[in-house]
């Protein structure tokens, strides 16, 4: 058996191992009984705040599921620290700005910070994590684009779609692309130096890149998502998670992330088809199958495995986040199917010409 933190590395080069490498988006949180006890007495920032419950949060999932990589307990508002927009996270809604930024005095304020000044705490919780998984799984860092980060900051709060986010992209290009800017700055200091602190890869989330139509995607977010994976190709491999997104994948292919996250829309043969080999990609069962009998989630799990029909260069996942009522008995024997399928099995699949 390859180590767990080969096996995931491996992927991320497209080479095949003995088993699809597996984690799990929002693995450490509100599923997990161990981690509901430790929330009872600390809130979601106060949990980040110190490394040492960071560290032990972010690499729980690794001794309760088995899962080959810890993702660093975290969120994505984490690098709003020191810029000068107050925000907080709140139970059932998730993060709200205070004031949120609509005007060009409010864009100019904002602060382009050192990132270990802002979260030190954060870096020393990479250190702390990278030294306790060892080879026994590999650590993964994550920000937000900054066009999903722009939508909080624009619009407040969570929303379907946006609307007051659309209306400053539209409507003031120019200050939108200052405030891009600022955010893609900021958001390839912070990815690098949790590379720098122990992270094997980062992950990007781009949650509301599928409220976008393809042309306002082209024009007012890829080029800065450019040029942050610029930033970090060289010191690590990335992955590009969005959902929804089906019609963004031509444009997503062009950012410059190596790795793509796809949701359970499409399938991961489609994926490469549509973008070739050149990626590796994430994904993509529907996490509401782990909520199914597991016959139903087993069928879900097969049909994604032979979706990558053993190309090289898969990393199984969902296709979003774990859902909080999401048993972790299932998610463990998720994690053996995955691993007791040998990606070499469904060659033939392959060598049919599907690939
Ligand atoms: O999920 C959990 O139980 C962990 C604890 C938690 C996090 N953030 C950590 C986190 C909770 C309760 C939040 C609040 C939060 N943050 C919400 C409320 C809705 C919710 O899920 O409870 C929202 C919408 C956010 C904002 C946010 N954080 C987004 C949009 C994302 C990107 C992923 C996505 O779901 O689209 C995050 C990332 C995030 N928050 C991670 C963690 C540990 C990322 C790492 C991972 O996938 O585990």
């Amino acid at each position: 058996m390859n180590p767990s933190a080969t096996r995931i590395m491996a992927a991320t080069r497209k080479e095949l191992s003995d088993a699809a490498p597996v984690w799990f988006m929002r693995q450490a949180g509100r599923s997990l009984s161990q981690y509901r006890l430790l929330r009872q007495r600390m809130t979601l920032l106060e949990m980040v705040r110190d490394p040492a419950v960071c560290c032990e949060v972010t690499c729980m999932p690794v001794d309760l599921l088995g899962v080959d990589a810890a993702v660093l307990f975290a969120d994505i508002m984490l690098p709003l620290e020191g810029m000068g927009v107050p925000f907080q996270m709140e139970d059932g809604v998730g993060p709200v700005v205070t004031d949120p930024l609509r005007t060009q005095l409010q864009i100019d304020r904002l602060r382009v910070v050192s990132p270990e000044e802002a979260t030190p705490y954060l870096f020393e919780a990479i250190g702390l994590a990278r030294r306790a998984l060892g080879q026994r799984a590999a650590l993964i860092g994550f920000g937000p684009s900054p066009f999903t980060l722009a939508c909080y900051l624009v619009e407040g709060k969570g929303s379907r779609d946006f609307p007051h986010v659309r209306a400053l992209m539209y409507g003031q290009p120019r200050l939108w692309h200052q405030l891009m800017g600022t955010l893609t700055e900021v958001l390839a200091r912070y990815l690098v130096a949790q590379i720098e602190a122990g992270a094997q890869l980062v992950q990007v989330f781009d949650s509301w890149a599928g409220i976008l139509d393809a042309q306002a995607y082209r024009d007012s977010v890829a080029p800065h998502l450019r040029r942050l994976f610029a930033r970090l190709e060289p010191s690590a491999p990335a992955i590009y998670f969005s959902t929804g997104s089906t019609h963004l994948l031509g444009a997503i292919a062009e950012v410059g992330a190596a790795g793509i996250s796809v949701d359970w829309r499409l399938s991961l043969a489609e994926a490469w088809s549509q973008i070739g080999p050149d990626f590796f990609l994430q994904g993509n069962l529907d996490p509401a199958l782990v909520l199914g009998p597991w016959e139903v989630l087993e069928r879900g799990a097969m049909a994604v495995l032979e979706g990558a029909a053993g190309r090289p260069g898969h990393i199984f996942n969902l296709g979003h986040g774990v859902l909080p009522e999401s048993d972790p008995g299932q998610l463990r024997r998720l994690v053996e199917f995955v691993h007791e399928f040998d990606p070499k099995l469904v060659q033939p699949l392959r060598d049919r010409g599907q690939g």
